[in-house]
């Protein structure tokens, strides 16, 4: 199983999270707190978060993304990533 750190508030919480889930799935099944104002359909980015590591272990960037501009770095759409591995996720 992958093992998911979020990062809150400098808080860490270690999951052991399901593959091919998303992050904000993942995050919301746990009590992780990440927005996600239009129920996770990529049109919103309240679940906008940092990958800090393991972005090799994300799915890679789709439209909705790319559409709400979250196209460099480490930033992602938590409803959008799919976890197929281990990473950290930073909200
Ligand atoms: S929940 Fe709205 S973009 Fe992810």
């Amino acid at each position: 199983m992958p093992k998911i750190t979020f990062i809150v508030s400098g808080k860490e919480t270690v999951i052991d999270a399901e593959a091919g889930k998303s992050v904000l799935e993942v995050a919301q099944a746990h009590g992780i707190p990440m927005e996600a104002a239009c129920g996770g359909n990529g049109f919103c980015a309240t679940c906008k978060c940092k990958i800090s590591k393991g972005m090799e272990n994300a799915s890679p960037r789709n439209d909705r993304e790319e559409g709400m501009g979250v196209t460099e770095g480490t930033d992602r759409l938590g409803c959008q990533t799919v976890i197929n591995g281990d990473m950290t996720v930073e909200l």
